[in-house]
């Protein structure tokens, strides 16, 4: 297996990539998973005619720093003019690749016609993915997709193909319907036939929350790249693991005081970036903290303290306790 991929000139580890997560893979989070491993980042979803009217937050959602990259800013929209106009403001921020989302379920997105929506209209999502292209010039347009509306119409492959033929350069393939949301079991099959269907590089997302996972979507697909979004709430560790266990390094899991170390970094970058003040900030901080300490013992009462931290000096307070709290279990388990 190569090394790397590219998409159009812009070469990509073929180990594992962070999906775009609105609410968040946030600028810190995507910091977090690169720091760990994560081959390509893409941004929260932003809405192509929002940046045409206002350019309220388009900064704070567009800007690539040298450290994320490569990164792509992922645009959703329902008219080919306003999509265009859209790249050529998202330019100036110098992402590598420039990503439509055609995958988004929520109605709020779909009842304009964007996100999802276009996998009901193969002619318009070709028209939106060409008018963004010609725009982009020499900047890589790639479109992330679902295996289909509903059950019944899982379209994928033919979709994936008339993108191809607009000009993209690559595709992300989410193996769940529009219907199915994010519960259900992610059918990698769709993925495969996707990838036999089109010749530019294929991204396969869904479902991946542990490097076997992963290692199991590269050899059923034949995917050219994974993508993976949930798995990594509080474990950006799953890049690293990903990594080793694809390129054959050492890896050893983090222990319970690294994790809650790898957290309160976590927790510092949010209030660094962050323009609110630490008050405000921690309520970002707090969904992630719960999140880094899931899955051990006394993890659900700790998630309501999480969700009460209002400043770093408690969340260093409870990352002590939460660690003191294991390490007695462990000296008695009863
Ligand atoms: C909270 C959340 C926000 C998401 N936001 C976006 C988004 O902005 N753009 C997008 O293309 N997909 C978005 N997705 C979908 C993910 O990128 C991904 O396709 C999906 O979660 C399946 O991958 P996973 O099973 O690895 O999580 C979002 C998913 C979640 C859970």
């Amino acid at each position: 297996m190569s090394d790397t991929i590219n998409i159009g000139n812009t070469a990509i580890l073929r180990t594992a990539a962070l999906a775009p997560m609105a609410g968040v893979a946030d600028r810190a989070y995507r910091l977090m998973c690169k720091r760990y491993g994560a081959a390509y980042v893409v941004s929260e979803m932003v809405s192509a005619k929002g940046i045409c009217y206002s350019d309220r937050k388009t900064a704070e959602l567009c800007t690539v720093t040298d450290e994320e990259r490569p990164m792509a800013v992922q645009l959703f929209g329902s008219e080919p003019d306003f999509m265009a106009e859209a790249v050529k403001i998202v330019l100036d921020y110098r992402p590598d690749i420039i990503d439509i989302n055609m995958g988004c379920p929520v109605p709020k997105v779909v009842g304009t016609g964007a996100g999802s929506a276009l996998m009901k209209d193969i002619k318009l999502a070709a028209d939106i993915t060409e008018s963004a292209v010609r725009a982009a010039g020499k900047t890589p347009v790639t479109v992330k997709i679902r295996s289909g509306w509903s059950h019944d119409s899982t379209n994928a492959p033919e979709l994936a193909r008339a993108l191809e033929a607009a000009g993209a350069a690559a595709i992300t393939v989410h193996g769940r319907t529009r219907d199915m949301f994010y519960s259900g079991e992610s059918d990698s099959s769709i993925i495969k036939a996707v990838k036999e269907a089109v010749s530019v590089p294929v991204i396969g997302n869904g479902d991946v929350c542990s490097a076997a996972d992963c290692v199991k979507m590269y050899e059923e697909t034949g995917c050219d790249l994974v993508m993976i979004g949930r798995g990594s709430y509080g474990n950006p560790f799953i890049f690293r693991e990903t990594e080793a266990k694809l390129r054959g390094g050492d890896y050893e899991p983090p222990s319970l005081e690294t994790k809650m170390q790898v957290m309160l970094e976590h927790i510092r970058l949010i209030l660094e970036l962050s323009e609110k003040c630490e008050e405000l900030a921690m309520h970002e901080a707090r969904k992630h903290a719960a999140w880094y300490m899931n899955g051990y013992y006394g993890s659900a009462k700790f998630r309501g303290r999480c969700y009460q931290l209002s400043s770093y000096a408690e969340a260093e307070a409870l990352a002590e306790e939460f660690i003191a709290l294991q390490r007695s279990r462990e000296i008695n388990p009863q």
